[in-house]
């Protein structure tokens, strides 16, 4: 069964995104796409991000892509959500070791940074990872999750 990616970006995502989507799919991989839809120059990249780490919070997709200008907005929004781990990676080796040692479960891109064939290239890295399970990496996702944990009493 093919692997379900939630797809999410705001207006400076939008460009990047209706090329990834498409060519995504032709890798073989099932796209929930979240929006945007249409080009709004004035719609806002917390929307889409949420939607996107939601989806992958809830189980409705394994992995989710989020673009914005720089990924960095999208990226902090996807972190609001428990259970989300996300990164914006620029570089090969951070979008593979960001799942193999971190469980990275939501990429973040900036289509402001970087062009269609590095994004292409950063999704395949982030996609075909897996984490490694290795001892080292689960003793500290338990720490990150029991710093998740933690954080809901002080809300
Ligand atoms: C929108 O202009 C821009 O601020 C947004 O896409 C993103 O770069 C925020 O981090």
């Amino acid at each position: 069964m093919a692997q379900v990616i939630a797809f999410g970006a705001d207006h400076g995502g939008f460009a990047l995104k209706i090329s990834l989507v498409p060519w995504l799919q032709s890798q073989g991989y099932e796209v929930l796409d979240l929006g945007a839809h249409t080009l709004d120059p004035l719609d806002d990249y917390p929307d889409f991000a949420a939607a996107v780490a939601q989806a992958v919070a809830e189980g409705k997709a394994e992995r989710g892509i989020v673009i914005c200008g720089s990924g960095v907005g999208a990226c902090v929004v996807a972190n609001k959500i428990p259970g989300i781990r996300a990164s914006v990676c620029h570089d090969l080796y951070s979008a593979r070791q960001g799942v193999e040692h971190d469980e990275l479960n939501v990429l973040s891109l900036g289509a402001r940074v970087v062009g269609l064939e590095l994004a292409q290239q950063l999704t395949t890295e982030f996609l075909v990872a897996r984490f490694t399970g290795e001892e080292r990496h689960v003793r500290r996702l338990a720490k990150v999750n029991a710093i998740e944990q933690q954080s809901r009493q002080w809300q």
